[in-house]
């Protein structure tokens, strides 16, 4: 069976913590938009860079980003796909270029994703990923898995977090109202542990 599943949410409902475990567990790719752009984030385009729009929390244009998906969905097999689409003409895009065989919102309340946004703290060497309280490394401020340094991401501050949730309600509820109506959405709610989340995932995937 192919395994090319949508994860949607807001900001910090832990999409990229999921979809790490998904990609990890069915041996597909893990196609996130925001991994990418992060490593791209000075690449010149016609619209500026990246980092100008990420550090305000502002969606990067659809061209840049569309283009990325496609050259990383490619002819794969199967993936998961995490931060994309993020508005309705990305969510038209996608279906020009594939099928899907799942799509997943993540529900998480608005108080818990700003304060998993605010205390993420994520690896500069190898982008592990971590929470100040609720996934801590054993010794403060070093990666568990390669030893490197930990640091915040620069939209990470309650400013720039909130801004990111306002583009989500604006931009993306459409897109899941969309998956919604088409009767193709499943709801799982993400308010526990990350490995009961991904058990609730791995149900829907399965069943
Ligand atoms: P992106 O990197 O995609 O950020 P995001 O969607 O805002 O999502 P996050 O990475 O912040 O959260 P997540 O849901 O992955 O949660 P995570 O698992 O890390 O995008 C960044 C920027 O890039 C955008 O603002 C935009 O500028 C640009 N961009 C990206 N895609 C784009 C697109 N398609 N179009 C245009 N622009 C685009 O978890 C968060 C924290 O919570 C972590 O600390 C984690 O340890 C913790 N946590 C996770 N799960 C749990 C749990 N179950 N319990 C407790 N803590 C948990």
């Amino acid at each position: 069976m192919s395994h090319r599943i949508l994860l949607l949410g807001a900001p910090g409902a832990g999409k990229g913590t999921q979809s790490a475990k998904l990609a990890d567990a069915y041996g597909v790719e893990h196609v996130t938009t925001g991994d990418a752009l992060r490593a791209n984030k000075d690449m010149e385009t016609e619209y500026g860079t990246p980092r100008s729009f990420m550090e305000a929390g502002e969606l990067v244009p659809d061209p840049v980003v569309n283009e990325i998906v496609e050259a990383a969905i490619g002819d794969a097999d199967g993936f998961v796909l995490d931060g994309y689409p993020r508005n309705l003409d990305q969510a038209e895009y996608l279906s020009e270029i594939t099928d899907l065989d799942a799509v997943i919102l993540l529900d998480v309340d608005e108080e818990v994703l700003v304060d998993r946004l605010t205390g993420r703290r994520v690896c500069d060497d190898c982008g592990a990923n971590y929470h100040v309280d609720f996934q801590p490394p054993e010794e403060p401020g070093v990666c568990d898995e390669c030893g490197g340094e930990l640091i915040q991401r620069e939209d990470d501050t309650e400013e720039t977090a909130r801004e990111r949730l306002d583009v989500f309600y604006d931009n993306t509820e459409p897109v899941i109202d969309h998956f919604r109506d088409e009767g193709v959405l499943v709801e799982v709610d993400g308010e526990a542990t990350p490995d009961e989340v991904f058990a609730r995932i791995r149900d829907v995937v399965e069943s």
